[in-house]
């Protein structure tokens, strides 16, 4: 018998931040401060609304699977979400309930993409993203994207990019790496162009909320006929607890039922009942101090890049990321981060974990610390350029 690694496994590459991840514990272990700006999640805590609630469905001992697409009143909540944030009404048949939104994009590419077809998306873009394409045995066709689209896909370039083998398009916005957002109007073009193209359109909401200027658009506000992936793990600050969702396009609703049943059973039933109190007012107020806290880290952060040398073309307005060009200091962002970390002892993220457009100048810095640690680590990044560490 073969033990040969499928072939699929080849295409899907490792984060090169986990080697700087490595090397920071290392160096944890020997007592060193790290400043942890690599790190694409709240420090926050769940809310305590969330967490009672969790415990208190614990305690029943009713722990047991629910339906596959989710417990009906979360998904009615999540519905009413919609209606309220946006004032769009979804049918809540049309919601189902995953393991994150890792989950989400499982489901909505395993009920519509076929092997051999290939998903448009921008580089630089989330990376799993695009792994969980080639999982499928399908391609990933990445588009360069700059500043001049706020690092987005526009219809124009969806139009010029299709080709037969083309199934569809993806949009994350806000977007990780760069924390930029699509216009309302951009948006609707883009799926207006990938329906009239006979296409699936898929969007990344993950950063909805966590926005500073103007409101993130869902692409529900302009089509039924999207696939809409979203998650509990970064405005409503639960990662570890593996909860999102995935809303489809009507005659999507029995195919992912079935898929879900199959590869997951059911979400996390603690998840759940945590996630009903999600949406509750109390949960609501907290979110949006937390997210007041991120604005201001978010121009503290571009404040200081900014003045040590890093170019940032569009100022990000969402998500905890900024995506800043470093070609001053490097030819390599990667040695730079492996460098800075090992000199500094503060870690960031080299743009190659997100892409090759221009990657080897790009470093994505995560605010997901306090405006204290990134004061501490604005003085490190300071004196390691200073010193010149780095070739420059
Ligand atoms: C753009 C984007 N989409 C999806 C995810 C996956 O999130 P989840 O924790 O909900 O699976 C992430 C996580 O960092 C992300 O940045």
């Amino acid at each position: 018998m073969s033990r040969q690694l499928a072939e699929r496994i080849q295409g899907i590459s490792p984060f090169y931040v986990m080697e700087l991840l490595w090397r920071a514990r290392q160096l944890e272990a020997q007592g060193k401060d790290v400043i942890h700006m690599e790190i694409g999640e709240p420090d926050f805590a769940t809310p305590e609304t969330i967490i009672d609630a969790a415990v208190k469905h614990i305690l029943t001992g009713e722990v047991k699977y629910t339906p596959a697409a989710g417990l009906p009143a979360l998904r009615e909540k999540i519905a009413r979400f919609y209606k309220q944030r946006y004032g769009v009404s979804i049918a809540k048949e049309r919601i189902f309930v995953t393991p994150g939104a890792s989950g989400a994009f499982l489901l909505a590419l395993g009920v519509s993409l076929n092997s051999g077809e290939e998903l448009l998306m921008a580089d630089p873009c989330y990376p799993c993203n695009s792994n969980f394409v080639k999982f499928f045995d399908a391609n990933c066709k990445t588009i360069p994207v700059d500043a001049s689209s706020g690092y987005q896909l526009t219809a124009e370039c969806i139009k010029q990019h299709w080709t037969p083998a083309t199934k569809g398009a993806l949009i994350a916005s806000p977007s990780n790496p760069t924390g930029t957002l699509i216009t309302p109007e951009a948006l609707q073009r883009a799926i207006l162009t990938v329906n009239a193209l006979g296409g699936c359109f898929y969007s990344d909401e993950i950063y909805h909320g966590l926005v500073y200027g103007q409101n993130a658009a869902t692409a529900l506000e302009f089509s039924d006929n999207v696939f809409v992936i979203n998650s509990f793990s970064k405005y409503f600050g639960m990662t570890g607890w593996r909860i999102g969702w995935l809303i489809v396009p009507e005659e999507f609703m029995v195919a992912t039922e079935k898929l879900g049943q199959n590869i997951f059973i059911a979400t996390s039933t603690h998840s759940q009942f945590a996630a009903l109190a999600a949406f509750d007012e109390d949960t609501m107020v907290e979110l949006e101090r937390r997210r007041l806290e991120f604005a201001a880290r978010r121009d503290f952060l571009y404040d200081n890049l900014l003045r040590l040398g890093f170019e940032i073309p569009v100022k990000p307005e969402g998500a905890f990321y900024i995506y800043a060009n470093c070609a001053r200091f490097t030819d390599d962002s990667f040695k730079f981060a492996l460098d800075l970390l090992e000199a500094e002892a503060v870690a960031i993220t080299p743009g190659k974990d997100f892409g090759s457009h221009e990657a080897h100048h790009m470093i994505r810095f995560a605010y997901t610390t306090s405006i204290a640690r990134m004061t501490v680590a604005i003085q490190r990044l300071e004196r390691f350029i200073k010193k010149g560490n780095n070739d420059f």
